[in-house]
């Protein structure tokens, strides 16, 4: 089971829609994300949140796991969150990678749906620091990165996920550069796009292959890609 405290199960219920039931999504758009955060949720947290945490991540990783490489050292996450996928990567990969984490460290009191150039933050980092030290990744492994400061990373990394954030909530091409400096022809990309704004011939320029590996058509529907081979 995942460990997660009481301001880490609020966090989740930000970043993770789909923990919430329909009478909480519609209170978080009636008041607004600032009365949602710090007075509704306390009267309506799920008591079963970690089992429902566990599932809900569990599932992600069967929609990708056959696109995982054999092997690696290093997993960047665009857009990490709390980053609780990378406690289940670490568990596929026996507490051996290096994982490269980045978000925002901030929560926007405002609420923004879609996609846009410029999107809402909701996360705090130390909290995503500690849920993944205290769920047994070495904390000599975890190298967490504020995107709203400068980045350096000089490792190359064989792996890079972005769920629900890079390609869904805001462009691709926000990272790509980025990208591109610390890939290897080798590298394995698996992301998330927002369906209405993914167009394959335009991803075609960036990458040698792209596969469409799972749907969501939900409100905002969303395309999981598996890429390889991203073009310098
Ligand atoms: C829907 S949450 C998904 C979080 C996590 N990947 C998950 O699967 O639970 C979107 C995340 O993207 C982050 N985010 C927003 N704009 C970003 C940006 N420009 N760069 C990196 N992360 C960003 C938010 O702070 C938030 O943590």
């Amino acid at each position: 089971m995942i460990k997660l405290n009481q301001k880490s199960k609020k966090l989740l219920l930000l970043q993770r829609n789909e923990l919430l039931t329909q009478k909480q999504s519609w209170l978080r758009k009636k008041f607004g994300r600032l009365l949602f955060t710090n007075i509704f949720i306390h009267f309506f947290q799920k008591k079963n949140l970690e089992l429902i945490t566990e599932e809900l991540f569990l599932r992600e990783v069967e929609t990708f796991k056959n696109f995982l490489p054999v092997s690696l050292k290093n997993i960047m996450d665009i857009g990490c969150g709390l980053g609780i996928i990378n406690i289940n990567l670490n568990k596929i990969y026996k507490n051996e990678p290096h994982f490269f984490l980045l978000d925002k460290n901030k929560i926007d009191k405002k609420i923004k749906y879609g996609f846009s150039s410029n999107y809402e933050s909701y996360n705090d980092l130390n909290e995503t620091r500690n849920i993944l030290f205290e769920n047994n990744i070495k904390y000599s492994h975890i190298h967490i990165f504020d995107v709203d400061k400068k980045i350096e990373i000089n490792n190359k990394i064989d792996l890079v996920i972005s769920l629900k954030s890079m390609g869904y909530h805001y462009p691709l091409e926000n990272y790509l550069n980025f990208l591109r400096a610390c890939s290897t022809s080798r590298t394995k990309f698996i992301f998330d796009v927002n369906s209405d704004y993914f167009d394959n011939k335009s991803f075609m320029n960036y990458f040698e292959n792209i596969k469409v590996i799972y749907e969501e058509k939900t409100i905002h529907p969303l395309k999981r890609i598996y890429c390889e081979g991203i073009k310098f």
